[in-house]
């Protein structure tokens, strides 16, 4: 019988030229904690912003899930040569059989627009369509967040529409957008 260890398969850890992108661990709760937490970032998020650490840390254990499961992967984001983490990135609602999957992504706002969730999407999105073998990547986001809506163009993602009163959040039903990527259109322009 093969040994757990053999079962398992290691965990796909990438490095670009100024970030790693490793597994989701427990002790970065405080640091996801505080990305989680950070207003900029979680005003245009479906989900109710996190009240306190161990909602931070049940969230890690989910997101962990997702690989150990084969249900798809989220990496966390840390500044090389060995700094903290900065956020993550990574795919959910893997549908095998149709090849396609959601991408999912956030970065501490103190590191945002020097290009740094570019380049962790480019290694995320290699890693998706050659060894995840995804022909479809899908983002939704919520309509208004600009700031998606542009990385998300700058990636290569073509707006497909707006999902009207998709998810019920906050209070109220919120429209969101649909963007796609297509594994014939990728083309990595940015150092992964
Ligand atoms: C979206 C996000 C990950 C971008 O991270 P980032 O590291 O700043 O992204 P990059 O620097 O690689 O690229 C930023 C690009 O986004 C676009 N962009 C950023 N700010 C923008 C703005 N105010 N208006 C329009 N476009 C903007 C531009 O195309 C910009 O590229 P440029 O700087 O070369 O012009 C970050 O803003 C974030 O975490 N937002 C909050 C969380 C979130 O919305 N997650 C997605 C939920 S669907």
């Amino acid at each position: 019988m093969a040994s757990k260890e053999t079962k398992e398969r290691p965990f796909p850890e990438r490095t670009t030229a100024r970030l790693r992108l490793g597994p989701l661990d427990l002790a970065q709760t405080e640091g996801l904690h505080r990305v989680w937490t950070d207003p900029r970032v979680v005003e245009y998020l479906v989900a109710e912003p996190f009240d306190e650490p161990a909602r931070s840390a049940e969230m890690i254990e989910i997101l962990r899930g997702l690989f150990a499961k084969g249900e798809g992967i989220r990496w966390a984001v840390s500044l090389l040569p060995d700094g903290d983490v900065i956020g993550t990135c990574g795919f959910h609602k893997w549908a095998r059989e149709h090849r396609r999957a959601e991408i999912g992504y956030e970065l501490d706002s103190r590191h945002w627009r020097q290009g740094f969730m570019g380049e962790a999407l480019t290694a995320a999105l290699e890693y998706g369509f050659h060894e995840m073998d995804l022909n479809r990547v899908e983002a939704f986001v919520t309509v208004g967040n600009r700031l998606s809506r542009g990385f998300l163009a700058k990636m290569g993602f073509t707006l497909e529409g707006t999902l009207r009163h998709y998810e019920w959040a906050r209070g109220r039903f919120q429209d969101q957008w649909l963007f796609s990527l297509l594994r014939e259109e990728w083309r990595p322009s940015l150092p992964a």
